[in-house]
């Protein structure tokens, strides 16, 4: 008697108990229909990668990406927008029980139950079927799913106001501005940056300061009296310092 025999001994569930030699899968019944993976699969793969390549560089120069003005922190009034395959969520923030108060259920809840389904799909979901027709509610759920993407991609292209959106993302040739000059210190200190933003050129909540053709005293009424929708006594300092303003702001031209 030998000792151990016809018992095995494994010690690591990952060391299978019977060693199978290495050898590759008999293909010989494919005839022509295999090759090898070393250089002839891989030189096909390059190939079809570097046309993509090329393809897409061709692309982005043909076709460069829609840029707006250099990001502004300054101009509150900005509405961003996401990218048209994020638009179904951002619509979905916008209804009453999906925003404000209950933004939790829009941002979290709601998202985090259709991914959640999605993810146990395979385990809850356990039919031998595998044509649509036979599988009512998996394919209804899908249907649902798709539905409710379309619709609400399409609700908020619908009620998006692109005129807006075009005029806030604007590029305004802008003067060179000296940030260190007195006047564009004194624009700073009275905080009509916060409106007219870091380059004068306006924004979503103010027009443009450059080339308004206004003369420096129609500028200093509006620094103390306001115009329009601009409230009054936004200037608070000197009347040197408002003179140096005014000065500073009509002479902003195009370039
Ligand atoms: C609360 C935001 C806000 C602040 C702060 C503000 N402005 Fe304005 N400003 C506006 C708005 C809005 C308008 C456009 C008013 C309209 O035409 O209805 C405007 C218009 C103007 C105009 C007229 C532009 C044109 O082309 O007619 C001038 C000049 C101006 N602002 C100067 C200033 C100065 C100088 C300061 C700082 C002392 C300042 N603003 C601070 C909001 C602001």
């Amino acid at each position: 008697m030998h000792r151990g025999k016809g018992m095995k001994f494994v010690g690591d569930s990952r060391i299978p108990a019977e060693r199978k030699p290495n050898i590759p899968k008999d293909y010989s019944e494919y005839p022509g229909k295999t090759e090898a993976f070393w250089p002839n699969f891989l030189l096909k793969e390059w190939m079809v990668g570097a046309v993509f390549l090329v393809g897409y560089l061709c692309l982005t120069v043909a076709h460069p990406s829609p840029l707006e003005r250099v990001a502004d922190p300054t101009d509150a009034g900005y509405i961003p927008l996401p990218d048209w395959y994020f638009l179904f969520l951002y619509q979905l923030l916008k209804y009453t029980y999906a925003s404000g108060p209950y933004n939790v259920i829009g941002a979290f809840i709601i998202p985090g139950l259709a991914f959640g389904a999605l993810l146990l799909a395979p385990f809850i979901d356990r039919g031998p079927e595998r044509r649509p027709i036979k599988r009512p509610f998996a394919t209804g759920f899908m249907l649902l799913a798709l539905a409710s993407v379309v619709f609400l991609t399409w609700e908020s292209v619908v009620n998006h106001d692109w005129e807006a959106a075009k005029a806030q993302g604007q590029i305004v040739e802008g003067p060179e501005i000296d940030q260190n000059s007195e006047g564009f210190q004194i624009y700073q200190e009275n905080g009509c940056i916060n409106c007219h933003g870091e380059t004068l050129t306006g924004g979503a909540a103010a027009p443009s300061l450059v080339g308004t053709g206004l003369s420096p005293d129609e500028i200093k009424t509006i620094a103390v009296e306001g115009v329009g929708t601009m409230p009054p006594d936004q200037f608070k300092g000197t009347d040197e310092e408002l003179g140096k303003l005014a000065e500073f702001i009509s002479t902003l031209e195009a370039e």
